[in-house]
């Protein structure tokens, strides 16, 4: 099995769909295979394919206060999203391009083992929890698939767009947090 850093050279080469050819650089993702929490984008932007960083840009700055807000650092998570290379415009990925790229988030699951995965938006909640998923509905309820306790709230960038939203996603992130707090003590035993 490959471990982080294989797999982000294979990803950096990568060109199975035709994100490859426009991107600045791939965005793999950050942290390492001892953190119990995964949070899953949708895909880099601007500012990501430019430092080749996962949420850098203005999203980005409003998710470290969230995890800021519930004790939490960028080090005490692993943090990626659903493609690792920016559509253009910042337009949602399309069907073709997650499908090929989504092995790759399949072996970061696999390596990074997490206990808690949070899909950050629909994108992601569509791509891991379920096809029709509506997030409006749906945040903020856990999803037990095997050992994996998944749950998606709102993406960071549509809270900077609708900050009436902001008062559910911090409900989701509570209930993170209590999640957490579970999960760590039970690791630790
Ligand atoms: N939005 C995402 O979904 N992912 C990033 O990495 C940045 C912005």
């Amino acid at each position: 099995m490959y471990n982080l850093n294989e797999l982000e050279a294979i990803v950096q080469r990568c060109n199975r769909c035709p994100l490859s050819k426009t991107r600045t650089n791939a965005v793999f993702g950050e942290g390492s295979n001892e953190n119990i929490i995964m949070f899953i984008g949708e895909g880099p932007g601007y500012h990501e394919d430019k430092q080749g960083r996962p949420f850098v840009g203005k999203a980005g700055m409003l998710f470290d206060k969230m995890l800021a807000a519930i004790n939490l650092t960028r080090a005490d998570v692993y943090i990626t999203n659903i493609v690792k290379c920016r559509p253009p415009n910042n337009r949602n990925p399309l069907t073709e391009e997650s499908e090929k790229c989504i092995d790759f988030l399949r072996w970061q699951v696999k390596i990074v083992d997490p206990d808690i995965i949070i899909c950050l938006g629909a994108v992601a909640a569509k791509n891991i929890i379920q096809e029709d998923f509506k997030i409006t509905q749906n945040r903020g309820i856990w999803y037990k698939r095997g050992k994996f306790n998944i749950m998606a709230t709102y993406h960071p960038a549509a809270l900077l767009r609708d900050s009436n939203k902001k008062r559910d996603a911090w409900e989701d992130f509570k209930s993170i947090k209590d999640m957490y707090i579970k999960l760590s003590q039970k690791s630790m035993k």
